[in-house]
């Protein structure tokens, strides 16, 4: 899924936000664990302050662990819970249960104290499109899950899953928008596949994604594609057109389309854990 984003959808998506923030205690936000800060959108500490916070590196499994490692250290520096996950086979789903219980655990004393009891943590999943949250909720809800709707105490229009006695989360994500001031973040974003021909055509990417590999993890496409040195991007390109059989009329190398199978390769995990961004 691409999205092309104009001012009216970041609009609209920061509206959604601010209505669903107020009905939530704890925010679960979802990163890539490829490009945790740039997958990230800075202004969710401005509308989520005053809430619970947990950090999810998700697509952990496309990531190298060593820096999945890094990055946890480092939102736990900045006093975030933070919890690798893969969300599409499901794992590390207990953990997070566990973490969320630990990130709502102030909520739960203060009701304690009021005299509150047994009021489930209200939670909600935020993130860029493409980040995995619809996957993720489905992973951590499950199938067992009781949905409530519109009874006293539930918002109407809204659905809740509830998770267990503790908690109950928002069954729609918030939609963050990605922001992409720097060129080196938008760059990252289009390595993902989270925006679409906004910073500049496949052929292109793709000769950016190969400097990055050059500088990285050269022998990756050296072993994956028979490409002999990198350093010339293009040159490289040629050479993945020319193994891969990518072939317009008659016997022409087709750059755009070995530009396209690199960067799938890369979406698909197919290149082996790459981070595009280190801490
Ligand atoms: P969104 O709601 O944030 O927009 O994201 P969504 O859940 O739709 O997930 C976007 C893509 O990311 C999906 O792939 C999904 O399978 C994949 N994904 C989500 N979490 C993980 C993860 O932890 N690891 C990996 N490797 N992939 C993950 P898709 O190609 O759009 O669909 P599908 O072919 O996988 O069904």
């Amino acid at each position: 899924m691409h999205f092309q984003w104009y001012p009216g959808h970041m609009t609209k998506a920061k509206r959604m936000m601010q209505e669903n923030m107020k009905l939530v205690d704890l925010v679960i936000e979802l990163v890539d664990a490829r490009i945790p800060l740039s997958s990230r959108n800075p202004d969710i500490d401005e509308l989520g302050k005053n809430k619970a916070r947990v950090v999810l590196l998700n697509k952990a499994d496309l990531a190298e662990e060593r820096w999945n490692e890094a990055w946890i250290r480092y939102f736990e520096e900045r006093g975030f819970l933070a919890v690798k996950v893969n969300s599409k086979k499901g794992s590390g789903m207990k953990e997070i249960q566990a973490v969320i219980g630990k990130a709502c655990k102030a909520k739960i004393e203060r009701d304690r104290r009021r005299g509150i009891l047994n009021r489930p943590v209200r939670a909600m999943v935020v993130g860029i499109p493409n980040v995995g949250k619809s996957t993720f909720i489905n992973a951590l809800a499950g199938k067992a899950c009781a949905k409530t709707g519109n009874k006293p105490g539930v918002t109407k229009g809204k659905q809740w899953i509830r998770l267990n006695k503790q908690v109950e989360l928002l069954d729609t994500p918030g939609i963050l928008w990605p922001k992409f001031e720097d060129q080196k973040v938008g760059l990252r974003l289009a390595f993902i596949g989270s925006i679409k021909d906004e910073i500049l055509n496949t052929e292109e990417l793709a000769c950016e994604f190969i400097k990055y590999m050059d500088q990285e993890y050269d022998g990756v496409l050296k072993e994956k594609y028979h490409v002999e040195a990198l350093d010339d991007s293009y040159g490289t390109l040629l050479d993945i057109a020319r193994n891969r059989h990518c072939l317009v009329r008659g016997n022409e190398l087709d750059t755009g389309k070995a530009a396209a199978l690199l960067l799938d390769d890369f979406r698909n995990g197919k290149l082996g854990r790459i981070t595009l961004e280190k801490c």
